[in-house]
């Protein structure tokens, strides 16, 4: 946990919003469906392009805060599988976006000793963007601190459908035994593998679903549903979210202290 003092300066209205939370109960990673770029563009009469231009400042800022708060990991939704089905033009533009924020953002991220980590069927992406990908993972690889998982042409059921495969691979060459399998195996073969499941996901825009993210990771998580639109999205938000999940009470199927209180004492029948 990082001295308060590190993170935010005293008497600012940032320090304000920290000092509200537990740093001590942060989450140890973040995933987060950053949604509303085309109607932030819409409400202002701009191709929904320029919501995807404006989005790259919420997504510095917001990673830049987590990386300040000590938070491990965050994963960032920024292009689906589904997301092909939309209009040539505006696929290209998020892909030189993409690029583009590579390029300006490297420094940066090195600099916060941000590890960069796409995850998804990058090998459909263009070869230009698996470059700059490669790149940005070259180039932060060395970096311990906050993990930045960026979602790229990404789809939970595909991740799980490749999981199965390889079951079934390895299952069919005799590498393993069936009865090995359990949910520790699975989270090995998953591209999120060495990360603790999200504690918490943040959606913005007001819509409510998870689009085929992170389906299995996501079992446990809290869901904050932020009404803002990404391209609005920054600290202030953050810290909402961080405050609401701290106010929140994880049973995990079990029971809360509270109503153990009124219970005849005893073992649990199950350990979690
Ligand atoms: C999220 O914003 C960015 C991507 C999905 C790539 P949208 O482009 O989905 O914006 P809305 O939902 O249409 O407003
Ligand atoms: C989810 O947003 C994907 C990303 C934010 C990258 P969409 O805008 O694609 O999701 P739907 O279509 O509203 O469910
Ligand atoms: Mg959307």
């Amino acid at each position: 946990m990082r001295p308060l003092d590190e993170i935010a300066a005293p008497g600012t209205e940032e320090r304000a919003a920290l000092e509200l939370l537990d740093l001590g109960a942060l989450p140890r990673h973040l995933a987060i469906i950053m949604d509303g770029n085309g109607r932030w563009a819409r409400a202002r009469n701009l191709p929904r392009v320029e919501g995807h231009r404006a989005a790259v400042r919420a997504v510095r800022e917001t990673v830049e805060t987590i990386a300040r708060l000590g938070i491990p990991a965050v994963t960032l939704y920024a292009f689906s599988t589904e997301n092909w089905k939309r209009p040539r033009h505006e696929v290209a533009a998020l892909m030189t976006l993409l690029k583009e924020y590579i390029d300006r953002e490297l420094a940066t991220f090195q600099a916060n000793n941000l590890q960069v980590r796409p995850i998804g069927r990058l090998d459909q992406l263009e070869p230009a963007v698996q470059r700059k990908l490669q790149k940005a993972v070259e180039g932060t690889k060395a970096c311990t601190g906050t993990i930045v998982q960026i979602a790229l042409n990404y789809s939970g059921r595909q991740e799980l459908i490749e999981v199965i495969r390889g079951v079934a691979r390895d299952a069919a060459a005799g590498r393993v035994a069936v009865e090995t399998i359990d949910e520790a195996w699975v989270n090995d073969r998953l591209m999120t593998s060495g990360l603790p499941d999200p504690d918490l996901l943040i959606r913005t825009s007001g819509e409510q679903r998870i689009s085929n993210f992170l389906l299995w990771q996501l079992a446990y998580s809290e869901i904050y549903f932020c009404p803002v639109l990404w391209p609005d999205f920054g600290k202030r938000e953050l810290f909402h979210a961080l405050h609401e999940y701290q106010s929140r009470e994880r049973r995990f199927g079990g029971l809360s202290p509270r109503d153990s209180l009124f219970e005849p004492t005893g073992e649990p029948v199950a350990k979690a």
